[in-house]
């Protein structure tokens, strides 16, 4: 099976793997509403195909994952609608983290802000030597809108989380492995195989096992629960910010931001 839509293609292989590919490389495959809706709907469809027993999501190019929600995109926010996409986009990840069958993110470059996000709401993270991983948002007067505050604390721990959180710098797939933030590093060479035999491995187990598994571990986490509302209040308040506007406005003028608090 091989479908196409206008940001995202699809390859189906004989075992059942999905490989979903984000495909606007020269925008580094950033997430705008467009590719969040193609998004949403794949894995819709992809949830119910009889034929796909297990998927992985990646980015087309050599140099990026996801480099992040489109910022340009970002830039007409304001309070509510910011809540709002922060929420729809949560809404997005949580459909993929509650997926029954196993998704995993083959990091191929770039995974930052949302593009991070979007890695850690799959179930499992394998990435290639050149992957780098980054929450840059508070360089552009903002925070994770799209769970990362939430996932990665569950991921690598509060002390972890807000060290990236808070300096935005992102950190190579090495130290990333260290953290735990993804389960292996390949070569650019392997890394897409490689990701391919680790769900065909999980494919060999019982199905419903994996799927009721996967909700097992999720409901570790599922009280009280009250983090994402936080966060997608927050985000949506920062929207309304000065130093948000100049954030946004300074990367897309490729220049750094002064920010003065307010
Ligand atoms: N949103 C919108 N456009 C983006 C983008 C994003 N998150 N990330 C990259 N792009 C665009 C750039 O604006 C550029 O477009 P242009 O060619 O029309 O100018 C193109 O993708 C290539 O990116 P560029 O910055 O020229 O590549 P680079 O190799 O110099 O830098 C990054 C790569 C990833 C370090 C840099 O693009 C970056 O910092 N991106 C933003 C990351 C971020 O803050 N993400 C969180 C968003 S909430």
């Amino acid at each position: 099976m091989s479908q196409t839509y206008q940001n995202l293609t699809i390859e189906t292989d004989d075992a059942g793997i999905a490989v979903l590919t984000v495909n606007r490389p020269d925008k580094l495959n950033a997430l705008n509403s467009d590719v969040m809706s193609d998004l949403e709907g794949a894995i819709l469809k992809l949830r119910h195909s009889d034929r796909v027993k297990g998927i992985i999501i990646t980015g087309s190019g050599d140099k990026a994952f996801v480099a992040g929600a489109d910022i340009k995109e970002l830039t007409d926010l304001n309070n509510f609608s910011g809540t709002m996409l922060s929420e729809r986009g949560q809404q997005i990840f949580n459909m993929i983290e509650q997926s029954h069958k196993p998704i995993i993110a083959y990091v191929n470059g770039y995974a930052l802000g949302a593009g991070c996000e979007l890695a850690m709401a799959c179930h499992l993270r394998i990435a290639s030597e050149n992957a780098r991983f980054g929450l840059p948002e508070v360089s552009l007067g903002l925070i994770p809108g799209y769970g990362g505050t939430q996932r990665l604390t569950q991921l690598i721990g509060k002390g972890r989380a807000l060290e990236l959180i808070l300096t935005g710098t992102p950190i190579k797939a090495d130290k990333a492995l260290q953290m735990g933030l993804v389960n292996s590093v390949f070569t650019a060479e392997e890394g897409l195989e490689a990701s391919k035999s680790v769900l065909k491995t999980i494919l060999q187990r019982g199905p419903v096992a994996v799927g009721k598994a996967i909700e097992a571990v999720n409901a570790v986490f599922d009280a009280p629960g009250k983090g994402y509302h936080v966060e997608a209040e927050a985000f949506g308040a920062l929207c309304g910010t000065i130093d948000f506007k100049e954030g946004t406005t300074a990367f897309l003028q490729k220049r750094a931001p002064s920010f003065n608090g307010n």
